[in-house]
This record gives C-alpha cells, sequence and structure tokens, in this order.
C-alpha cells in the first residue's frame, strides 16, 4: 500500500503502527449513524490489521484502509477502505467516513476518486461497488459523484445496529471510469 495524495488530501495506508489513530477515529458516534463499525477493543483492533495483507496489487485480496489528512487539521479527519474478497479478485468493495466537523466540503468525494483511481490504476480491478442504506444521501451524493451508477435495492445487504437492513448497491464498471474525467485523476501515489 502507498500512500495517496490528491489537491487537499493525503490518505496514510493504516498499518499497526499507526492503528490506534483509526481505532480513536472509529470511536466517534457520528460515523455510526449509517453503518455498523467493528466494536473491537484497542488491542484487538491492532491485532487484526497486524493480519492485513500489507501489499496492494492485482490479484490481492484482503482489506487495505488509509486514513484521511487535510492539510488544514490537526489529526485525521476520516478514512476509506478498500476490500476485495477471494472470490472475486476482479471486484473490489469501499467503504468511508469522514469525522462530522470537515463534512460538506467535499473531502469523502475527494478522497473516494484517490480510491478509486487506485484500484483501478494501481490493483487492475474491473469494478468497484459501494452499498449504503437509501436514506445516506451524502453517502449516494459522494458515489455518484465519482460515476457510480445505482444497481437497485438489495434486500438486506448490511447490519444497522445489529438489524438487517436493505441497501442501495452502487457500481463503477472499470470502462465507464476510463471514459470519465474527474477533478482528482492527477492523483498520485508515493
Ligand atoms: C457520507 C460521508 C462520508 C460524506 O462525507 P463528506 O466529506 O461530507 O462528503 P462530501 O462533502 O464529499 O459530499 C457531501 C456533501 O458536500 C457537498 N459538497 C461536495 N463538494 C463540496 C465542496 N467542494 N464544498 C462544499 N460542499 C461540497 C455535497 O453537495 C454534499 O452535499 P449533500 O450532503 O447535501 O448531498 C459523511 O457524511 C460520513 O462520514 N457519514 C457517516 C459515515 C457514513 O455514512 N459513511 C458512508 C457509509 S456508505
Amino acid at each position: 500500500m502507498r500512500t495517496l495524495r490528491t489537491k487537499r488530501l493525503r490518505l496514510v495506508p493504516v498499518v499497526p503502527a499507526n492503528a490506534r489513530v483509526l481505532w480513536e477515529v472509529l470511536q466517534k458516534p457520528d460515523l455510526r449513524d449509517f453503518q455498523d463499525l467493528p466494536d473491537l477493543s484497542l488491542d484487538q483492533f491492532v491485532v487484526a490489521v497486524g493480519e492485513r495483507p500489507s501489499a496492494l496489487q492485482p490479484g490481492a485480496t484482503g482489506r487495505f484502509e488509509w486514513l484521511v489528512y487535510a492539510g488544514d487539521a490537526a489529526g485525521a479527519i476520516g478514512w476509506v477502505s478498500l476490500r476485495i474478497a477471494e472470490r472475486t479478485r476482479s471486484t473490489a468493495e469501499i467503504g468511508y467516513s469522514i469525522v462530522a466537523t470537515h463534512r460538506g466540503r467535499g473531502i469523502a468525494t475527494e478522497a473516494v476518486a484517490a480510491l478509486v483511481d487506485e484500484g483501478f490504476h494501481h490493483v487492475a480491478l474491473q469494478r468497484i461497488r459501494a452499498y449504503c442504506v437509501p436514506e445516506n444521501t451524502s453517502s449516494r451524493a459522494v458515489l455518484r459523484r465519482n460515476g457510480f451508477e445505482d444497481d437497485g435495492l438489495l434486500p438486506h445487504g448490511a447490519t444497522l445496529a445489529g438489524h438487517p437492513v436493505d441497501v442501495i448497491a452502487h457500481t463503477l464498471e472499470r470502462e465507464r471510469w476510463e471514459t470519465r474525467t474527474t477533478p482528482n485523476r492527477e492523483a498520485t501515489g508515493s
């Protein structure tokens, strides 16, 4: 995994050494309005991060996460993730959250654009998926602005507060991504 840079953001890979920073972000209650997040102790979380693969390359599987940093903010302001299952290595699922104090400024849109570019450029994925509950209009706007298409309702596609809920599946196919010009296309890794 590598650090991804956009105009305003730095996306830093999550490894055991900085897992505590992500764990602290994950404790914020406003991140759980529309999604269930793991309830692990700090120690359990650091162990779980240590068990993840570190190389993100074509054919890689597992969960990959980055902390989101903005030039004008002191600490991490969110995270983005890419999950690739063993069975479907050409498809990844993304997730993301931005802390409440930094929402509504296009941060998630910019971070997701960088993540999507990394998935298609560097991992050679064929498609990227994202799922969110219908009432999460901000999240759906983030996906729409990044070219994702609405694939319809997936009954009981996720759990929220421990209960099964319907989610809207969103997909961005590689061909569609290639024909789009996004504001972050100059995003680079280092
Ligand atoms: C969903 C979430 C990630 C969106 O983060 P965000 O950084 O606020 O997203 P963006 O700013 O890119 O887009 C959201 C809004 O900002 C507006 N916006 C986009 N670019 C903007 C800019 N440059 N300046 C000002 N506003 C902007 C958008 O119009 C959008 O408005 P809307 O909510 O009225 O549709 C955030 O609300 C969150 O973390 N929620 C809780 C966790 C969650 O739901 N995660 C996703 C699970 S599927």
